[in-house]
């Protein structure tokens, strides 16, 4: 089974993670890229179940880590924000936009400048699938009021930093609504990945779609135009309207689930975007283009991604793990998942 094969791929980098071994190797994650306002943090609020603080003008100051835990058995949702030496745990979802825009006035300043320094927040719920992935400051152009003039530099510094590491899946988020091939973060992308092996292409807004660029969205996302090695995988999201109406996420997600399904004769947008899901269902092998298929395709891309980095599996078998950890259970853990991984490795390729 699907989920079965590749938990013990998750579960290893948790692992490592939970005992700091970060700080010696650099782990396996997936970046979110993209313009301010593209959709990423509609794309992992989708993903999570998290309302992320989202709006406009700059929201994401500092890079973010969600790190999502499927909490097996009758655990509720919980979740913990942690940054610098703090730490707050909590169980009531709403809290989670107060907590990260407090942790980003203290990190970055109240306003409108962004920081380096890594904000973390661990999800534990029946509902999410084991992932990590890191949000980052959309990138922005022109400077507003009390952003330094070379605001757009600063962000790609700090874009740059997560993007470059071998050990990185970059998740590039672009809108439907807007020329895809001058987008920045593709651009980002492609040089520090020439071979897209660690690229993956989320298209939003495809219920934006501009009337008579339907054809080249479809091209786009049947990876004619701009051919990315993984492709392209298309989602809609909650837009502002459904926010401000408070739409749940649950009721977003039967919405998604019902436009992938429904067909129309039209040649409208509407019709283009159901040929796109389609599209999207072949690329995932899914009978529905939903977020879960989305999340489940992401891990094989990053499972995938694993499997490659030789570097990796001798890195971290050079690593003097005695220094690391603490607590001996912990150990024996670890030197389990080590063996699982390794015991993967020689699997065959998961298609
Ligand atoms: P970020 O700056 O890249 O994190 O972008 P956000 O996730 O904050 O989204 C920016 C705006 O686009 C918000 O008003 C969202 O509601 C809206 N949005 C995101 N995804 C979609 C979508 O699929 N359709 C529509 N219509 N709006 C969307
Ligand atoms: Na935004
Ligand atoms: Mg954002």
């Amino acid at each position: 089974h699907i989920e079965e094969s590749i938990r013990p791929y998750i579960d290893l980098i948790d692992n490592l993670r939970s005992v700091g071994i970060h700080k010696d190797l650099a782990l396996p994650t997936i970046a979110v890229i993209g313009d301010q306002s593209s959709g990423k943090s509609s794309v992992l609020e989708a993903l999570s179940g998290v309302a992320l603080p989202r709006g406009s003008g700059i929201v994401t100051r500092c890079p973010l880590e969600l790190r999502l835990k499927k909490a097996k058995g009758a655990v509720n949702w919980k979740a913990v924000l942690s940054y610098r030496d703090k730490k707050k745990e909590f169980v009531d979802t709403s809290l989670v936009e107060n907590y990260i825009e407090e942790a980003q006035n203290e990190l970055a300043g109240k306003g409108v400048g962004i920081c380096d320094e890594l904000i973390t927040l661990e999800v534990m719920s029946p509902d999410v699938c084991d992932l990590t992935l890191i949000d980052l400051p959309g990138i922005a152009r022109v400077p507003v009021k009390g952003q330094p003039e070379n605001i757009e530099k600063q962000i790609k510094h700090l874009i740059m930093k997560f993007i470059e590491k071998q050990e990185t899946l970059n998740l590039v988020v672009v809108p439907c609504n807007i020329d895809i091939a001058t987008t920045e973060a593709l651009k980002m992308a492609q040089e520090v990945d020439p071979d897209g092996k660690r690229t993956v292409a989320i298209l939003t807004k495809p219920d934006l779609i501009d009337r008579g660029t339907e054809t080249t969205i479809l091209e786009i996302a049947q990876n004619k135009t701009i051919p990315l090695r993984k492709g392209y995988i298309m989602v809609k999201c909650r837009g502002q309207q459904q926010i401000n109406e408070k739409m749940s996420l649950e009721e977003a997600a039967q919405k998604r689930e019902i436009s992938s399904k429904s067909t129309t004769f039209q040649v409208t947008s509407e019709k283009i975007i159901n040929l796109c899901f389609l599209k999207c269902i072949c690329l995932l092998n899914e009978d529905k283009a939903t977020i879960k298929s989305l999340a489940i395709k992401l891990t094989h891309h990053l499972v995938d991604h694993i499997k490659t980095i030789k570097e990796f599996n001798e890195q971290i078998n050079s690593i003097s793990l005695g220094e690391l950890i603490i607590k001996e259970n912990l150990f024996v853990q670890l030197r389990e998942e080590f063996k699982k991984w390794n015991n993967h490795l020689n699997d065959s390729k998961i298609s």
